[in-house]
């Protein structure tokens, strides 16, 4: 299935908040990371719901803040949250990223980019358009030092990516990105019950679930344009 399928029927079955729901655990205290500026232009790929970007102008004065996403019914929706005339959304692919060579400060993306075709090619694009100096912030829950994540493949109809922490470094720097950090951040808010109500639906043991949350959490990965 494509992107486009896939995700179009998560955005119209409201799959979109659900997801900006579950990952701001984790995604608020990366962005809250980021070196932006006010009046920064900022990039948010994969964006769903849109959240991400809306949080930046909010909290950091970004100046202009794109969303793209290859779903346009995410697009669509991320539009429809906010009036805000400096935040705009489009739908493109991360093959080819629709903006000029050094023309971005800085990227984000969560939990999307792992379903690009070309991951590595999709660094040089992001390389491509970052101003030298512009970060690249990356994070990801599908990983492969986080166990639990590697069934989600097989629940998903687009090819998923599952690099080591160890990839991700080397694809950065073979795609030109200088490794500023990497970093697990726990999930803290997601509420694990006591022992004994395992197993659940969906966990075998309180372990497990602690392992996926607390230890792993969401992988950032740093690359600065150089
Ligand atoms: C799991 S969702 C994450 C959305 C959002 N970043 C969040 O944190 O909730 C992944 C998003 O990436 C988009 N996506 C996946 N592959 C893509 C590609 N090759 N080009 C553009 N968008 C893509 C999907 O349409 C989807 O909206």
């Amino acid at each position: 299935m494509s992107v486009r399928a896939e995700f179009d029927a998560w955005a119209a079955d409201g799959r979109d908040r659900g997801m900006e729901e579950r990952h701001w655990h984790t995604a608020k205290h990366a962005l809250a990371r980021m070196p932006v500026e006010p009046g920064d232009t900022v990039l948010d790929l994969g964006c769903g719901s849109g959240y991400a970007g809306r949080a930046l102008r909010d909290t950091k004065d970004a100046g202009r803040v794109y969303g793209l996403d290859g779903a346009p019914a995410m697009v669509r929706n991320a539009q429809a949250y906010t009036e805000d005339p400096n935040v705009g959304y489009v739908v493109g692919d991360f093959d080819a990223l629709p903006f000029a060579d050094d023309s971005v400060d800085h990227v984000w993306s969560m939990e999307a980019f792992y379903y690009a075709r070309d991951p590595v090619h999709t660094l040089e694009e992001v390389e491509r358009i970052l101003r030298p100096g512009g970060t690249f912030y990356c994070a990801v829950n599908y990983y492969e030092e986080n166990v639990h994540s590697h069934e989600w493949q097989e629940r998903i109809d687009v090819e998923m990516t599952r690099w080591s922490k160890s990839e991700y470094r080397e694809a950065f720097r073979e795609a030109s990105l200088a490794v500023a950090e990497q970093d697990s951040i726990p999930d803290r808010e997601i509420d694990i019950p006591p022992a004994e109500s395992f197993p659940t639906d969906d966990w075998d043991s309180r372990e497990e679930m602690f392992e996926r949350y607390r230890t792993h959490g969401t992988l950032l990965t740093v690359g600065v344009s150089r």
